[in-house]
């Protein structure tokens, strides 16, 4: 494990978020799940801590957790009315919600129950990193408990408070670090480094029951033994700025849980995620897809094998140009990070067809490409974005900007970070699409979607218009992350909502998306 490579890469100077967010930082995991989450997570929280009613409002929500609903008897529908799909989706059995977090790395967290009698922890999902390890028997973990997480208090996992744990001896096909054992009997360590700065995670490995639900009219619990690693020590962002509850490697190697639940017959060799630009998700184990989304194949290095695509072309706006370049697809990373020449030939395109002024270059921030909003604009002309991949798929970046607010001024950017030699696609760029990574075929498939919705049923459109979307804080204390609303031609108009003032941010914004009319999403 320690030789492949461990992606997770945060954004290093996550400082500069709470610099800008100034004292309302303290409070955002609370807010996030304050307004976004579902029954089952919310009961989650409020029994780690969270207040019930103190920051969990029930109402204005009502229309996103019936939509969500919906989604759910639709999707269990289709499984039941077809029978002809023979393979099970599996989602986590504490719920298959996936949330974005920004005060902890701006990355895709869900909720897995694990051992016996069963503990909760809010895992951060990495395709770029194959081991999924949670804080155990500590050494070095990140806190408990933080202002960062609202009044939610998190669980350490331990072994020996678990009957159905096994060791993982050191002659376990699953052992990597066999050099580093006393007896081929005894617990077999694991460390993992990752990209980010000086960030670990070391201890042993264990083997453990993972719940799962199949996505049934009466859903059925599946309890996969999955191999985990204990995390006795944490290092770097670990620590305080993401994933203090654990990480959960989607990675390929064998290790990875998809490849656990795939060989011992749970699921189909494939999973999906789908992020929406609201920032909540979905996660399916066993989803192969659906067979009109795009593809392009993994170019698969078996001594470190990764979720690798190749890129021979890029559209952006009224440009077409050329590239031979690959990227991983990394959900572990917040941003997307490229190298030139990829990452010159896309931004200074992007750069001239925008109609906004450059942003004078700020050091705090590391995105190069930043442009300023007047005060009273509410759009933005961008141009539309596609990569194309290797094949000749496009796959279009639904979600190109982010957007901060700070005292002075807000202004939009180019999501992209300059790399000096890895690209990355990141989570961002994965926004509106359900990515599916198929293991099996070693294709990465990706189709536009509204998270919320069953994959084929065009008949269920959620109404975010209501509420479903509150705000909350992002980059600044008003930061909403704009979503793309018409395409014309060759670029998409964004809107971008900004209440006027920080205090009544929740009210104004409602009213702002009432009065013109569009779904409003915001970065958390
Ligand atoms: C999603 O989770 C909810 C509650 O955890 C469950 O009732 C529902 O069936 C799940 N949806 C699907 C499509 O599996
Ligand atoms: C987890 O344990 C609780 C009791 O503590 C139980 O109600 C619940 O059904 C368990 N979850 C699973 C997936 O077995
Ligand atoms: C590991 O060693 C034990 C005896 O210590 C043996 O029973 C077991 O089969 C071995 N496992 C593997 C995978 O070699
Ligand atoms: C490991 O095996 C050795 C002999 O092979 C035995 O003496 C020892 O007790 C075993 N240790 C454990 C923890 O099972
Ligand atoms: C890396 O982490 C270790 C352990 O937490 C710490 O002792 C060390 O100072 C860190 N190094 C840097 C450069 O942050
Ligand atoms: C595959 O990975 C190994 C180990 O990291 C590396 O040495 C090798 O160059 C890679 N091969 C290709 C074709 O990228
Ligand atoms: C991705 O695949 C390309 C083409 O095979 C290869 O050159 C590149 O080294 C791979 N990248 C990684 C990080 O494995
Ligand atoms: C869009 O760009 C393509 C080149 O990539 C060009 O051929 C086409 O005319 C443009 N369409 C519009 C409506 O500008
Ligand atoms: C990319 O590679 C193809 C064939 O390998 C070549 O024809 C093309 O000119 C290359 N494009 C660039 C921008 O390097
Ligand atoms: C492409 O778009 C930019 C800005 O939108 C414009 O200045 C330029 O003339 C366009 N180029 C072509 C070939 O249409
Ligand atoms: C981007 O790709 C989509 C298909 O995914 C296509 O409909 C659209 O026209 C493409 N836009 C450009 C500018 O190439
Ligand atoms: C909001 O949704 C309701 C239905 O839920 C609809 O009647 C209303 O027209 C929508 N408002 C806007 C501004 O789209």
């Amino acid at each position: 494990m320690a030789s492949s490579l461990s992606l997770l890469l945060l954004f290093a100077a996550s400082g500069i978020f709470l610099a800008i967010a100034g004292s309302t930082a303290g409070a955002t995991l609370g807010l996030d799940f304050h307004h976004r989450f579902s029954d089952r997570v919310r009961r989650w929280a409020e029994a780690h801590g969270g207040l019930p009613g103190g920051w969990w409002p029930e109402k204005g929500s009502v229309e996103y957790y019936a939509a969500l609903a919906r989604h759910d008897r639709t999707l269990r529908g289709r499984v039941l009315a077809g029978g002809s799909d023979p393979n099970e989706e599996l989602y986590f059995a504490d719920g298959n919600a996936t949330f974005r977090i920004s005060s902890l790395g701006f990355l895709h967290y869900a909720t897995v129950a694990l051992g016996s009698p069963n503990v909760t922890f809010l895992v951060a999902l990495d395709t770029g990193s194959d081991l999924f390890w949670l804080p155990c028997d500590c050494r070095s973990c990140a806190p408990t408990s933080s202002p960062d997480y609202g009044n939610i208090k998190f669980d350490i996992y331990s072994p020996s408070q678990s009957s159905t744990s096994k060791k993982v001896p050191c002659n376990s096909s699953f052992c990597e670090l066999k050099s580093s054992c006393s007896a081929a009997n005894s617990s077999c360590p694991y460390v993992v480094k990752y990209v980010s700065d000086n960030t670990s995670s070391s201890g042993v490995l264990v083997e453990d029951i993972l719940y799962f639900k199949t996505e049934e009219t009466i859903p059925k619990v599946v309890k996969a033994p999955i191999v985990l690693g204990c995390g006795q020590v944490q290092t770097g962002a670990f620590l305080n700025s993401a994933a203090p509850n654990g990480l959960f490697g989607l990675g390929m190697d064998k290790v990875s849980v998809p490849n656990v639940l795939a060989s011992k017959g749970y699921a189909s060799n494939s999973f999906s995620m789908c992020f929406s630009s609201d920032g909540l998700g979905r996660i399916y184990f066993g989803d192969t897809g659906s067979s009109d989304q795009e593809e392009t194949p993994f170019d698969v290095n078996h001594s470190h094998p990764t979720y690798n695509i190749s890129f021979i072309g890029m559209e952006v706006g009224n440009s077409s140009i050329d590239v031979n370049s690959s990227a991983i697809v990394d959900s572990g990373t917040s941003f997307t990070y490229l190298a030139d020449p990829m990452y010159a030939k896309l931004s200074e395109s992007f750069h001239a067809q925008v109609q906004e002024k450059r942003h004078e270059s700020d050091a705090d921030i590391p995105f190069e490409y930043c442009y300023d909003l007047s005060a009273n604009q509410n759009s933005v002309l961008l141009p539309t974005i596609n990569l194309t991949t290797k094949g000749g798929s496009q796959f279009p970046i639904n979600d190109p900007i982010i957007l901060i607010n700070s005292e002075q001024s807000s202004f939009y950017c180019l999501g992209i970070v300059k790399s000096s030699n890895l690209n990355i696609i990141g989570q961002n760029f994965m926004t509106g699409l359900r990515v599916v990574f198929d293991r099996e075929r070693l294709v990465l498939g990706w189709k536009e979607a509204d998270c919320y919705e069953a994959e084929d049923s065009s008949t269920l459109p959620v109404n975010r218009n209501q509420s479903s979307i509150a705000p909350a804080p992002a980059f600044g204390p008003n930061g909403y992350n704009p979503e793309a609303t018409k395409q014309r031609g060759n670029t998409t108009q964004v809107t971008v909502l900004r209440p006027s003032s920080s205090h009544s941010s929740h009210l104004n914004s409602m009213k702002s998306v009432l009065l013109i009319s569009i779904v409003l999403s915001l970065a958390i």
